[in-house]
């Protein structure tokens, strides 16, 4: 269905940049989640307008599901299809029984999130051996935005980089984050490949990758052991 272009906000128009991005196989900003055949049921955590699972076009046989905390984009992606099931909740309290889904995906959602909450809720969610697949910030991007922030003399918005900075340094040392000061427990961090496998193992996962990829992919596995993959 067409969202009409005067009825857009900013976000409408970044949810459907990134549905038209993930529909064109070239484009080099194009990242997107390899389903392996046999998977019934994709979760995808922070999903936005459920731009990546419409995309992914999965059929009429496996179960799509998105979850975000942004009704607007809900409601968009409720416009765009009905082969994807959209439901508000947060990434930290998925509203869904043990083991429910083959596949969990989170993509560029998860460094707006509690990471540990998050992924101990992705890990419950996933059955046994399924499988998470998820895009990061690293550091560079923080680092890179920061330094934007200060040559534009925008302090505010260099303050709030600053604490994104500090906040991927604690969760790469201790596993730990904190909300924004005063920001309505609003969060951001960046995350680094060694402290996400150590937050991934003590969820419950192994097979933990990172992606060749010229994004920040990583991957794993509910319950397995932390060998590489066959
Ligand atoms: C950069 S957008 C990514 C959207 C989509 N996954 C994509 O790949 O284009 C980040 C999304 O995470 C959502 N989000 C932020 N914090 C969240 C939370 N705690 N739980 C669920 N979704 C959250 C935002 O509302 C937003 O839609």
């Amino acid at each position: 269905m067409e969202v009409v272009a005067a009825d857009r906000t900013a976000d409408d128009e970044y949810h459907l940049h990134e549905l038209e991005i993930a529909r064109t196989p070239g484009d080099p900003r194009r990242v997107m989640p390899p389903v392996p055949p046999g998977v019934r049921s994709v979760l995808d955590v922070g999903c936005g307008a459920g731009q990546t699972l419409i995309a992914t076009d999965l059929g009429p046989d496996v179960l799509a599901v998105g979850v975000d905390v942004d009704q607007h984009a809900l409601a968009l992606g409720r416009r765009l299809t009905d082969d994807v099931l959209l439901a508000g909740a947060q990434g930290e309290a998925l509203p869904f029984r043990d083991g429910a889904f083959d596949m969990v995906l989170c993509r560029v959602a998860l460094p707006y999130m509690h990471v540990p909450t998050a992924l101990a809720e992705m890990a419950r969610v996933l059955r046994p051996g399924g499988e998470l697949w998820l895009t990061l910030h690293p550091a560079s991007m923080t680092l890179r935005e920061l330094a934007e922030r200060v040559r534009a003399r925008d302090a505010r918005a260099a303050l709030y980089r600053a604490y994104v900075l500090a906040n991927g340094v604690a969760l790469h040392l201790a596993g730990r984050q904190f909300p924004f000061p005063g920001g309505h427990h609003r969060q951001e961090s960046f995350q680094t490949e060694g402290g996400m496998t150590r937050l991934l193992r003590s969820a419950g996962f192994g097979s933990i990758e990172r992606r060749a990829s010229p994004f920040f992919v990583m991957t794993a596995v509910k319950g397995e052991g932390l060998g590489p993959r066959a």
